[in-house]
């Protein structure tokens, strides 16, 4: 079964810590044979620490060198072959990482849960740091497959085919807000969580939906595709209250009570 789970692995490893704070984030060098065109800001990686695994987030990316002279007189276009040869030593990427959460290594995978904690130290010089796979992220953020709290909610930035879960339960006993400029998603992962929440029956929910987005159907690349609403995937589960019926009934919204 390990075997099989490390075949199926896609870490690969991308830099080493040189420099960083627990406040600044860290600063990992660049390995010569990674493109510094193929760090995207948001993309989770993993830092290896001794007795920790990092889960960090990429923040920045700055191009850097170990000689600043160079940087008056740099070699032309043509001159390939200096390009080649300053790449990775003298010249390199440095990307900045936010830690998000630390993991013991070692930890069993039962017993995960109780020990993902917030980050309060760092990792020591020259830890590794690779990118994460599918099994980092579902250690993280839990897999629908071994539990129904878990629910998908979307993949991150840069890594399609990895999902990634809330934890239900834990999400509706607090509060929460789904933040974001306009235009961003917010609509639509407020619809994917409720979603959930309504799929998996862990909580009641009364939604205040003053744009009607969520009750019969929403809108898809403003207006010109619809997407359907609660209503339409919940049945009877959900009940849609209206203040203005007929511009319910104008709309062709069905109505469970007019107030
Ligand atoms: N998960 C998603 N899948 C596909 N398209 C999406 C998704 N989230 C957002 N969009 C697109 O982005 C547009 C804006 O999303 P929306 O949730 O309305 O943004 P916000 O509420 O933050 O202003 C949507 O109309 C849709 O076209
Ligand atoms: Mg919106």
């Amino acid at each position: 079964m390990n075997d099989q789970l490390n075949e199926a692995r896609q870490r690969r490893e991308i830099g080493q810590i040189v420099s960083g704070s627990l406040i600044e984030g860290l600063a990992m060098k660049l390995h010569a044979e990674v493109s510094v065109e193929d760090i995207r800001a948001g993309k989770f990686v993993v830092v290896e620490g001794d007795k920790s695994e990092f889960f960090s987030m990429i923040t920045d990316v700055v191009l850097s060198t170990s000689a600043r002279g160079l940087l008056d007189n740099p070699p032309g276009r043509e001159n390939q072959l200096m390009h080649q040869v300053l790449s990775g030593t003298t010249t390199y990427g440095t990307v900045t990482l936010r830690p998000m959460l630390m993991l013991p290594k070692e930890t069993a995978e039962k017993d995960l849960e109780s020990n993902l904690r917030p980050v309060k130290t760092i990792p020591g010089h020259f830890s590794p740091v690779h990118t994460a796979d599918a099994r980092d992220v579902s250690r993280i953020f839990g897999d629908e497959g071994l539990d129904p709290k878990y629910f998908n909610i979307g993949t991150p930035l840069d890594m399609d085919e990895i999902p990634v879960c809330l934890n239900l339960e834990r999400f509706v006993e607090r509060s929460n807000g789904i933040f974001g400029k306009s235009g961003t998603g917010k609509t639509f992962l407020t619809r994917i969580v409720l979603c959930g929440i309504i799929k998996n029956r862990k909580a009641v929910n009364l939604v205040f939906d003053m744009h009607s987005e969520y009750g019969w159907k929403g809108s898809f690349e403003g207006e010109r595709v619809e997407v359907r609403g609660l209503k339409q995937y919940f049945g009877d589960r959900v009940a849609v209250f209206s203040l203005d019926p007929d511009s319910s009934r104008r709309r062709g919204a069905p109505i469970d009570f007019a107030v």
